[in-house]
């Protein structure tokens, strides 16, 4: 039997390939799960969950802004209609704003990345707990932040104050649900191969190389390793597992 079958997972942010989102429903889909993929990137969502069908894998797109109250309202009725239940939540749809701290618009970029990097997710985990909650079954939310949001680094510090934030939201709501068997975890990306990192890199070969040089396993992670470790999260495998955090960035931040 496949790790998650019978389950309902929403992963949001799904339209971006290569993407951590489109990665972890593929993943999630292909152990079984029926797998719903929000974005605000309605055609690239559409597209992504095409391709997933195209594998014999069950996928649906919704387009979904993560810093609207409506759009969670309307997602998770949709949901509960169509599927019936929601068992899993990744609360990945992120955006990365970089510049220092004396840099122009640095306050206006802030208000940006909070309000799709720590209002959506503070409103998605409440709509699945709440759903969880009501259908008494448990469940698990795997909140996307980043070594970002575990130490510093020059040039980060908005996007720091977001993802740290999505840190300690996550073992707080975990308190408040372990006894009802909703597990909330995050986990923590080094740099990855996506559209978010070839921006921050500005796709330059030697900024690649410069950072392939300071990671201990001598490469950039791949969307597909961050899935692995959301798969195992979503899992009745991480059965014990709340409020923690789970880094994955092939050593970068144990040095
Ligand atoms: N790529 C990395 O190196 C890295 C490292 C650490 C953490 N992360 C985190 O992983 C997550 C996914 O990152 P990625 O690299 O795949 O990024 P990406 O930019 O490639 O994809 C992000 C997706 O989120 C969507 N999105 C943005 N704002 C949204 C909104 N308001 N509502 C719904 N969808 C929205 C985008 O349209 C896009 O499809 C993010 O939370 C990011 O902060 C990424």
């Amino acid at each position: 039997m496949r790790r998650l079958e019978g389950k309902v997972a929403l992963v949001t942010g799904g339209a971006s390939r290569p993407g951590i989102g489109f990665a972890i429903a593929k993943r999630l889909a292909e152990e079984g799960a029926q797998v719903i993929l929000t974005d605000v990137d309605t055609s690239g969502v559409e597209e992504s969950a095409a391709m997933i069908r195209e594998m014999n894998l069950s996928a649906t797109a919704m387009r979904q802004d993560v810093s609207l109250q409506a759009d969670w309202d309307q997602v998770i009725e949709r949901i509960l209609t169509d599927f019936g239940r929601i068992d899993i939540l990744v609360n990945n749809a992120g955006i990365l704003d970089v510049g220092e701290i004396d840099s122009d618009g640095a306050v206006a970029g802030l208000k940006r990345q909070l309000s799709v990097n720590v209002e959506g997710v503070f409103m998605g985990t409440q709509a699945a707990v709440k759903a969880m909650r009501a259908a008494s079954q448990g469940g698990s939310i795997v909140n996307i932040s980043s070594v970002a949001g575990k130490v510093g680094f020059r040039g980060s510090a908005s996007y720091a104050a977001t993802k740290g934030a999505v840190k300690l939201m996550t073992k707080s709501v975990a308190l408040e649900t372990a006894a009802e068997g909703i597990r909330v975890n995050s986990v923590h990306p080094g740099i990855i191969r996506t559209n978010m990192a070839a921006e921050g890199l500005e796709e330059n070969a030697d900024n690649y190389a410069a950072i392939e040089a300071v990671i201990p396993m001598g490469r950039l992670g791949e969307p597909e390793d961050i899935a692995n470790c959301v798969l195992f999260l979503a899992s009745d495998e991480a059965g014990y597992v709340t409020g923690a955090e789970f880094v994955v960035d092939g050593g970068y931040i144990a040095q």
